[in-house]
This record gives structure tokens, C-alpha cells and sequence, in this order.
């Protein structure tokens, strides 16, 4: 079969998504590993590359998201391996690290609780080369974080850790976090793309989605220098009360809406 031509036979298997002609470019060129320019060409696609593509067809047929599909997912230019232990990196999470990114220097130490691909971590650490830390409480997602890090060379320091557990004695100059926050009633209405696929552990923030910020933020001054800072992503419906439960130990809390206008992200400056 020519590349060509497997984009539109792609294309015609594809047509319960949105944007048939989108999902068949991108199954293509990520299956093949080629740019999307290069996709119109009339090469021959050998029978090895056939039979993935034809694998990979079938998966994102069953509603697999692209990116486990192809088992990769770039998260601020940088590359990253996932499969179903980890969350695939969203684009409001890059958000997250382009307005940390700001407040963190060279010589700061920085711990990125639920670490997940190591998305933050290492974009974090390619970006400022801070010291990193980065935790997570699921061992198939810090194996992953690992391998990511090694692959974008990026030297961070990884421990398995329910949230602080594994980083007693450690004082950081910022705290960053994309903790699981879907209520248990925004869990049973969310796509099945995503539950189906995605990991729980990931995704669900207990009864009402704020049971990791209650954690972090409760613990979080311990762990914090004087005058470190605490940045959050969070659910578009949480503003106000990870602003109310930072509020006792923290201040110039602050919202930040992503590129979409939704509340995003809250941070924050421990109480002197
Ligand atoms: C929403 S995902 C974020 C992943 C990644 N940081 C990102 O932004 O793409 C939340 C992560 O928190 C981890 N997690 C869940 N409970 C945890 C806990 N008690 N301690 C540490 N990490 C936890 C999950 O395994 C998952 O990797």
C-alpha cells in the first residue's frame, strides 16, 4: 500500500470521529513515524509498517486515544512514552509549567507531587534545570517518568512516595502538582475514552475531586522553604475552594485561567 493511500483508506474507517481526514493524517504519519508533510507521498509502505498501522487502526477504532495508540505523547516539545499507567499529558498542563517555569531558579529545588510520564518534571527541569524531585504512589508510572527522563536527558531524582511520604527531610523552594481531581460525580459522566482507558488512580480526587489538595496543601508548609511557592492545576470548577483551603497558611493566592478562559491553575506563597 502507498502512504498516500493509507490515509484515505484510514480516512473511510475513521468517520465516527469529528475530523476523519485529522484522526487518519495523524493515525498515518505517528504509525509510520513521519511528519504529517510527509504523508501525501506516494512511497510504498513496507509489510511490517502495514501491519502496525493496520493494528493501530483498529485500536483507535475501539476509541483508544491516539497517543496510547501510538504509545507517545509530546508534552512541551519534548517526547514522551506512554501507556495506560500513566495520564496523557494535556495541553493545560503545559500552561502550568509555563507560568511556574518564571518563579523557579537554577539553584531552587523543586518536587512535582504525581509525576505520572514525568511530563512536569522533566519540562521543568529542561527548562530552569532546577534541582528537580518528582514522586508518584504508582510504580508502573515512575518507571515510565524514568525511562522519559533518561530519553530527554533530563537528571531528576524520582522516589515512590504517597504524596510527602517519600520526601521526609526535604525542604523545596516550590511544590507542583496536577493531582487526580474528578469527583466521583464527574467520574461516572466522563468520556469512555477516557475511563476506559485512562488510569483511576490518575483521575479520581475522592468524593467532591479535592482530597489531594486537601493533603498537599495541609502538609505542604512543612515541606516548604520560607517564602516557597505551591502551584496547582485544577478542575475548572475549583478555584474557589483550593483558593479557601490554601488560604490558611498561604498567600498572594492567585488564579490563572488557561487558553480556553477556564480556571486552571492556583498558586501560592507560604505565610512568612
Ligand atoms: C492527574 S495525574 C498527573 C500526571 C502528570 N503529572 C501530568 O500532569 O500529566 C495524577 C498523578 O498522581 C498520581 N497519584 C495518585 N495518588 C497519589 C498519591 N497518593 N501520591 C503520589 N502520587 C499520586 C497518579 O498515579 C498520577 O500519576
Amino acid at each position: 500500500m502507498r502512504v498516500v493511500d493509507a490515509v484515505k483508506f484510514c480516512e473511510k474507517e475513521l468517520v465516527m470521529f469529528e475530523n476523519p481526514t485529522l484522526e487518519a493524517e495523524w493515525l498515518v504519519a505517528l504509525s509510520l513515524g513521519i511528519g504529517r508533510a510527509d504523508i501525501y507521498k506516494t512511497d510504498e509502505i513496507d509489510k511490517e509498517l502495514e501491519k502496525r498501522l493496520i493494528s493501530n487502526l483498529k485500536k483507535r477504532k475501539k476509541g483508544m486515544p491516539l497517543e496510547y495508540v501510538v504509545s507517545s505523547a509530546n508534552f512541551y516539545g519534548y517526547d514522551l512514552f506512554v501507556n495506560k499507567n500513566v495520564l496523557v499529558p494535556r495541553p493545560e498542563t503545559e500552561e502550568l509549567v509555563l507560568l511556574a517555569k518564571d518563579y523557579i531558579l537554577p539553584t531552587h529545588d523543586v518536587l512535582d507531587i504525581g509525576t505520572g510520564s514525568g511530563a512536569i518534571a522533566i519540562a521543568i527541569k529542561k527548562q530552569t534545570n532546577a534541582n528537580v524531585f518528582a514522586v508518584d504512589k504508582s510504580r508502573r508510572a515512575l518507571k515510565i517518568a524514568k525511562i522519559n527522563a533518561e530519553n530527554n536527558h533530563a537528571d531528576i531524582n524520582f522516589a515512590f512516595s504517597d504524596l510527602f511520604s517519600g520526601v521526609k527531610g526535604h525542604k523545596f523552594d516550590v511544590i507542583i502538582a496536577n493531582p487526580p481531581y474528578i469527583s466521583r460525580k464527574e467520574y461516572e459522566k466522563l468520556d469512555k475514552t477516557v475511563k476506559n482507558y485512562e488510569p483511576k488512580l490518575a483521575l479520581f480526587g475522592g468524593e467532591d475531586g479535592l482530597k489531594f489538595y486537601k493533603r498537599i496543601i495541609k502538609d505542604a508548609p512543612k515541606f516548604l522553604k520560607e517564602g516557597g511557592k505551591i502551584f496547582f492545576e485544577i478542575g475548572f470548577d475549583q478555584a474557589d475552594d483550593v483558593s479557601k483551603l490554601l488560604e490558611k497558611d498561604f498567600e498572594n493566592i492567585k488564579v490563572k485561567k488557561d487558553l480556553e478562559g477556564n480556571d486552571r491553575m492556583v498558586f501560592a506563597t507560604k505565610r512568612r
